[in-house]
């Protein structure tokens, strides 16, 4: 199964929602589907938001193509569609990434007419799918090298190929050192409120055959504190300028724990991950989720009825806590400024084959 693929004219997506006991797919036949998958995390983690909402886009514009609309009121229509999938969910950057690249394709067929529009969409949906896949295999290999044959490593939430369109962010480089030989152990947050480290990534782990242990968020300070962990390694929703990056609730405190412990706290992002035009962690807005999320456990209540609760859905760890950013184009080490804007300056897109980045293994 993929994480998403286009077959037929319609999206397919793994229902992240029902693994790993209930492994299925969900077909979105309509940008509506593709936001409301999207929303309740159907599809989920920053890569594969963004994908799925460029594939949403290719939806919008082919229903619209369809009905016979065009000219003006065939953009705006489905521009605001695309606003729909903008305002899913507030936190992932490449969500807006891969809108601006939609957006992008939009302009430049400006004169063309809407079933060709539609098919040049889908033409850069499948390029941000298939480039997907050749940048997290780049990271893989750079942050490989920042892990030791025997490393205990934690991680937290799900960075694999289900929060990407394959191989993974954080796990895909737990994955590139495993491949390499390298013998590791992962500690496994289990991430509440939704459980994508328990539910997605101990899944993934146990299909790839990496030996991991699942812990409850609140054990890590304990294997820290014992010697237990050797290195972490996190994905990534938003990294701002300065270096400061938002993930998934918790993190914050794992860094801060690390950070006590000599252990280095490492993000592992692509650079459509990367926000210049924010400065600083403070500015990055955080999701807050239905407070359900956290009144109940696996869907059965847990808590007293008729109390509040708070849902943030993610942190943001400040640069100081953080060792080093991994990106495809190299290792970003503090301060973060200028290795951030020399990365993310360049083309989204590979501008030169990625097997000539990997052999020059830059440190920026
Ligand atoms: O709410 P989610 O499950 O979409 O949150 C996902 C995360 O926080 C991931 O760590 C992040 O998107 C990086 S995924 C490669």
């Amino acid at each position: 199964m993929n994480t998403l693929e286009w077959k037929e004219g319609s999206l397919w997506l793994i229902d992240q929602t029902r693994l790993p006991l209930e492994p299925s797919l969900v077909e979105c036949r309509d940008i509506q589907a593709v936001a409301e998958a999207i929303k309740a995390l159907r599809v989920r983690g920053a890569p594969a938001i963004g994908l799925a909402a460029a594939y949403g886009t290719v939806l919008g514009a082919r229903s619209l193509a369809s009905a016979g609309v065009t000219g003006d009121r065939f953009r705006s229509a489905l521009e605001a569609a695309m606003a729909v999938l903008g305002s899913t969910r507030p936190t992932a950057v490449n969500l807006f990434w891969a809108l601006d690249r939609m957006q992008k394709i939009l302009s430049q067929e400006a004169e063309s007419q809407p079933h060709a529009i539609a098919n040049a969409l889908l033409l850069e949906a499948d390029a941000m799918l298939r480039e997907d896949e050749e940048i997290n295999r780049s990271m893989g290999q750079y942050g490989a090298e920042l892990i030791p044959d025997g490393s205990k490593i934690l991680t937290h939430c799900n960075t694999g190929a289900l929060a990407a369109g394959s191989y993974g962010t954080a796990l895909g480089v737990i994955r590139s050192a495993w491949e390499q030989g390298k013998r590791v152990h992962v500690w496994v947050d289990e991430t509440r409120p939704l459980l994508q480290g328990a539910r997605l990534t101990a899944w993934e782990l146990q299909q790839a055959g990496i030996p991991f242990t699942l812990i409850t968020d609140n054990m890590a300070g304990y294997f820290m504190a014992r010697g237990d962990v050797d290195v972490a390694m996190v994905g990534a929703d938003r990294i701002v300028a300065n270096g400061d990056a938002a993930n998934k609730i918790g993190t914050y405190g794992a860094a801060v724990l690390a950070h006590a412990h000599d252990i280095p706290f490492y993000f592992v992002a692509p650079t459509s991950t990367v926000d210049l035009a924010t400065a600083s962690g403070d500015l990055i807005p955080i999701e807050q989720r239905n407070p359900d999320e956290v009144t109940t456990f696996a869907g059965k209540r847990v808590a007293p009825e008729g109390i509040d609760a708070a849902n943030p859905a993610f942190d943001v760890t400040p640069a100081r806590f953080i060792a080093a950013i991994i990106t495809e184009r190299g290792v970003v080490r503090p301060p973060f400024a200028d290795g951030l804007a020399a990365v993310a300056c360049r083309s989204a897109r590979p501008v030169e084959p990625f097997s000539t980045a990997l052999a020059g293994k830059e440190s920026v």
